[in-house]
């Protein structure tokens, strides 16, 4: 297969305004780890959603495979608690219920057995014929990522990468553990999937908000004019948490808040809020300037990390009057773990638009409150005419801050400076909002429906290719390998605060200041 074969378009998404009334053709999805947690609380439940709203053909089928034996009757038993349990914003309809439960069926086996894809095949035969799902399979890896390779290659073997209708593959994060670990997987993929056949799945990206910014950016003739160096000070990207590892500390110990975070999702929120504007809004162009903005940020030299990244680590504190553990304290994580719970990047884009521009980006589990959202801090005027009055005593008036809110209110907000009513030159300033839920007052759907439907369509605009997978591993290699060979003095937060000194610090060095959201 070729290492990177661009997918034709074959939709416009910008053009499709009525995304609702996208035709998805009849499909079976496969999906790998069915009994599995991200299986039950966000792929079933948007799978039904998708069924209620018709916005997935009726000649559809959901095969679910992992090792837990259970006939198809007691699947759709699990998976009707789960749907019920975990669908948002949303009732659960019994009526609808019984007719998508038709459409579902369990295949028991483990991934290392070859007879498991023998087994998969007669129930896709099966389903083809029943439920006329046109030979088109997504298979959907939900499993854990040490089964990718292994899963593919069997899937290659067992000839099911091809048949009468189209295959695609969706394969979950993390995609590799490290830039190495990531282009061996894109070879191991590569000999069975071609690339428009391969869906890396980064849910940040499905995110309404998180699309919006191409609309707002591109769609609008106000912003993009000071979309640039001349006119933004600097740009800060949060994703705070308020809880910690609940439970997954064996895999957060591995892997860490920059991996799990800033490699994947904020890299592309990074380049979603940085790319130039594509030609033609389709997925290759659209993929194009995101992967194009993705190798023009600096790759650090081994000697810059420590002024460029900070790694945090929580330990025990209070919140909200509650006696919360430190990280070291939580269950199946080692006692002098150097794992980061806290992480903050910053980023230098070289090229025209960006230069000297700083992204600060940030992530961290028990920080005060869970949010994520993107602030674009614009420089100041360039004469102060104005001291903005204050409880105590005059200051410099605050310059003017967009921010983008992806959760967990989403929206945009615009702070700017205004008079104060009453005589005499008083200012403030003040903000002009906009709300996803009040502008538009319906039901937002969720990035995993997002991102099945557009699988299914074949449309892998919010999809990451190889090309920018390595390019965001490239980035954060040289501060993972600097991290290796550190000793952190751990924990350097307390529990409901907001992350590290050091990382004030970094800002600090160029005159700036983390919000606080
Ligand atoms: N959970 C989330 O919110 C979330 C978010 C983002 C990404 N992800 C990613 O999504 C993937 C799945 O996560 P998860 O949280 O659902 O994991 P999980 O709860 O541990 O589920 C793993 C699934 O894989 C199956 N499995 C394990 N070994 C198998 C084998 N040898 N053969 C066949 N099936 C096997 C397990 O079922 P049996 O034990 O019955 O075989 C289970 O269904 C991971 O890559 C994760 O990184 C998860």
């Amino acid at each position: 297969m070729s290492a990177l074969v661009q997918p034709l378009p074959e939709v416009n998404p910008l053009q499709d305004t009525l995304r609702f009334a996208r035709r998805v053709p009849p499909c079976a999805v496969v999906i790998f780890g069915a009994s599995g947690d991200l299986s039950k609380r966000k792929l079933l439940p948007s799978l039904y959603r998708l069924f209620y709203e018709r916005r997935i053909s009726p000649n559809f089928a959901v095969i679910g495979s992992s090792r837990t034996p259970m006939s198809d009757d007691r699947f759709r038993g699990v998976m009707k608690e789960s749907v019920s349990n975990f669908l948002e914003d949303a009732p659960f309809d019994e009526d609808v219920w019984k007719s998508f439960a038709q459409s579902l069926f369990y295949v028991p086996g483990d991934l290392n057995n070859p007879a498991s894809y023998d087994d998969l095949r007669d129930k896709l035969d099966a389903v083809e014929k029943s439920h006329q799902t046109a030979g088109n399979v997504l298979f959907y890896l939900s499993t854990q990522p040490s089964h990718y390779a292994e899963a593919i290659l069997e899937l290659g073997q067992h000839n099911l990468n091809h048949g009468t209708g189209w295959r695609r593959v969706i394969i979950e994060k993390p995609f590799g553990h490290d830039l190495d670990s990531a282009r061996k997987l894109n070879d191991e993929i590569h000999k069975v999937f071609d690339e428009s056949e391969v869906y890396r799945i980064d849910h940040y990206l499905g995110k309404e908000t998180v699309q919006n910014i191409l609309a707002f950016r591109f769609g609008n003739s106000m912003f993009e004019p000071l979309w640039n160096r001349r006119y933004v000070d600097h740009v800060q990207i949060t994703a705070a948490e308020s809880i910690g590892v609940e439970g997954r500390g064996a895999y957060y110990q591995e892997a860490g808040a920059l991996r799990d975070m800033i490699q994947n999702h904020l890299s592309q929120v990074m380049a979603t809020v940085a790319m130039e504007p594509p030609s033609v809004f389709d997925s290759t162009n659209v993929r194009d300037e995101r992967a194009k903005l993705l190798r023009s940020v600096r790759v650090m030299k081994p000697e810059d990390v420590s002024t460029h990244a900070v790694a945090g680590q929580y330990g025990p504190g209070k919140v909200g009057g509650q006696d919360l553990p430190g990280f070291r304290q939580e269950p199946s994580v080692d006692r002098d773990s150097q794992t980061d719970t806290y992480a903050a990047v910053t980023f230098l884009i070289d090229n025209w638009r960006w230069a000297g521009v700083p992204f600060y980006v940030r992530t961290g589990k028990r920080l005060p409150k869970r949010v994520t959202d993107i602030a674009i801090q614009f420089k100041a005027p360039p004469l102060g005419l104005f001291t903005q009055e204050t409880k105590t005593g005059p200051r410099e008036v605050r310059p003017n801050l967009l921010v983008v809110r992806i959760q967990p209110e989403e929206g945009i907000s615009l702070r700017f400076l205004s008079k104060s009513p009453g005589s005499g030159m008083r200012v403030r300033p003040v903000s002009m909002d906009f709300n996803y839920g009040s502008s538009f007052g319906e039901r937002t759907p969720t990035a995993y429906e997002t991102l099945l439907v557009d699988a299914m369509a074949g449309d892998p605009t919010l999809y990451t290719r190889q090309d920018m997978v390595e390019a965001s591993w490239q980035i954060v290699q040289p501060i993972l390998d600097v991290w290796a060979h550190s000793r952190f003095e751990f924990p350097n937060y307390a529990a409901g605060t907001w992350g590290p000194r050091t990382s004030d610090e970094m800002l600090a060095r160029n005159g700036h200041v983390w919000r606080i959201p």
